[in-house]
This record gives structure tokens, C-alpha cells and sequence, in this order.
């Protein structure tokens, strides 16, 4: 069964990695995608969502820029007359401790993983609002549940993701609009390629998971599928960490 049959989704980050999973994914349930990302797809990679859902598109936008934020939100309203489901996926690593950390970066992961998120959603929420209800997934993290070393100025932007989530679960909730956030481990995609080339951090970060690997961006894009669909109706405002147990437990006796 189609689990997004007929429904239009918004989709930022759709060029790589999650945000691309999550949009060929929702294009095989059914939905119609709007994909947004500052760089172009792989054609072959996009292939797969307009073959699935044919009125599906791709367009450039830069998730800080509220003015081409707002144009493709417009966009794809005249376009399909609703937005059903926004996944807020753009997003860049964020390294650095506060003492060495220049003030424009952190500015810089803040308005593209923090500030992008706010700009989509509000500019479609409203017509979520209008239009009954809607689901929104922002993809938080890990490091948004807990602190991480050398990396301040991403864990900050992905704990201000969870508030987001949360805010818009108070604003909107009332008028059905679902608001979650996913949390996840390591996922193997262009962002995490240099953890791999960094041993022994990266040999050390898979251990932490419990399941003792990495994840697939496919793996997180079956979670954003549940929270996008009318299965998590009464779910909202919640993180789910799709991290292979990293964040529930530790093993003592044998630790990977
Ligand atoms: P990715 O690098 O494969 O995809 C991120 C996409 O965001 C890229 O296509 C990039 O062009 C786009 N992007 C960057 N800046 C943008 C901007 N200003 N405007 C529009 N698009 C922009 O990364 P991945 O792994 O798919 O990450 C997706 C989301 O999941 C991110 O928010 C990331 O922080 C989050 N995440 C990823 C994890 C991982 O291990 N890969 C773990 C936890 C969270």
C-alpha cells in the first residue's frame, strides 16, 4: 500500500545523502516531491523520484536566503495548490571548540541547520494550518541530545532544532499540523566521509553504536516515512534517535 498517496512534500537537502533517500522513499509511497538543495542532484540519483512520482521536481535553493526560501514555497503551492509534508534535510557539519572557534562559522552552521529550518517552516505552515494539518520532520541529531567535543557550533544548531520541533508542536498542534525530529547516529553520506578518513575517531564513533555499525541514509528515511505518514497522527513534537541504540545504552561487559 502507498503510505504518502497523493500528498506533496517539500523537501530540503534533496541532493544528497538523507534528504535525497527521504525523497525517493516518499515518491515510491505515493507522494508528489518538491526537492530543494544549493546543488544540483545526480541526475541518475533523481531519476528514481520522477519515475516514481512524475509531477515530482527539482529546484536550487539556499535554505538561509528567506527571499528564495519563500519563492519556492510559492513555487510549490501554485504549483500543487498544498504542501502536505516538509522535511527540513539541509544541513553542514559544524567543528571547532569556543575558544578557536571564528564567530562567522558558527554564525555560518547556525543559519543554514538552525535559521534554514525556521524559514521553511514558516513559510508553509500557515497553508498547512489552511489546509487541516501537516507533518513536518527536521532532521535533528545525536549531538542535538547531547554534547559532542570539537564540534560546538553543530551540536548547538541541532539542540535548537529539537526546540524548533518542539515550538512549532505548541503553535500548531492545536490546528494539526505534527511536528518531529529525528535524531540520528552515524549515517554513511558525503557529510560523514571524512569521519571515515579519521581513524581511530571513526573505528571509536561506529563502536558507540550498539548495533555496531553505521546506518543508511535509507534507514533514516523509512523513520521520516513513519513520522510523515497519517500512522504517527497522534505523534508530535517528539525525537526519535535512529541510531542503532547509540543514546539508549552502553555495554560494559563486552563493549564493542
Ligand atoms: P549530505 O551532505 O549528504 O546532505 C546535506 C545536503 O544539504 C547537501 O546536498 C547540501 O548541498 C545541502 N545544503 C547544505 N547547505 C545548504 C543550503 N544553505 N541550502 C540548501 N541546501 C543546503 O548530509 P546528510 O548526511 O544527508 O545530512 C542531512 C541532515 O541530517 C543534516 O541536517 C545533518 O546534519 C543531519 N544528520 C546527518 C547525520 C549523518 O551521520 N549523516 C547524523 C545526524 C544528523
Amino acid at each position: 500500500m502507498s503510505r504518502l498517496q497523493d500528498k506533496i512534500a517539500f523537501i530540503t537537502g534533496a541532493a544528497s545523502g538523507i534528504g535525497l533517500a527521504c525523497a525517493r522513499r516518499f515518491a515510491a509511497e505515493g507522494a508528489t516531491v518538491c526537492g530543494y538543495d544549493i546543488n544540483k542532484p545526480d541526475p541518475a540519483d533523481w531519476q528514481a523520484v520522477t519515475d516514481a512520482a512524475p509531477l515530482s521536481m527539482f529546484s536550487t535553493m539556499d535554505v538561509t536566503n528567506e527571499d528564495e526560501v519563500q519563492a519556492c514555497a510559492a513555487g510549490a503551492l501554485a504549483a500543487h495548490g498544498r504542501v502536505d509534508i516538509l522535511v527540513n534535510s539541509a544541513g553542514v557539519a559544524g567543528l571547532g571548540a569556543a575558544g578557536e572557534l571564528d564567530t562567522a562559522e558558527f554564525q555560518r552552521v547556525l543559519d543554514i541547520n538552525l535559521k534554514g529550518s525556521f524559514l521553511t517552516s514558516k513559510h508553509l505552515v500557515n497553508q498547512m494550518v489552511e489546509n487541516g494539518g501537516g507533518a513536518i520532520i527536521n532532521l535533528a541529531s545525536i549531538y542535538g541530545l547531547m554534547g559532542g567535543d570539537g564540534q560546538l557550533p553543530y551540536c548547538v544548531s541541532k539542540g535548537g532544532v529539537l526546540q524548533l520541533t518542539r515550538s512549532l508542536c505548541a503553535d500548531y498542534g492545536p490546528a494539526n499540523v505534527r511536528a518531529n525530529a529525528l535524531c540520528p547516529g552515524l549515517i554513511e553520506t558525503p557529510l560523514t566521509d571524512i569521519v571515515k578518513s579519521i581513524e581511530p575517531v571513526h573505528e571509536r564513533f561506529v563502536g558507540w553504536h550498539i548495533q555496531g555499525r553505521p546506518g543508511k541514509p535509507e534507514e533514516v528515511a523509512a523513520a521520516a516515512l513513519f513520522l510523515a505518514s497519517d500512522e504517527a497522527s497522534f505523534i508530535n513534537g517528539q525525537s526519535l534517535a535512529v541510531d542503532g541504540g547509540l543514546t539508549a545504552a552502553r555495554r560494559l561487559l563486552d563493549p564493542a
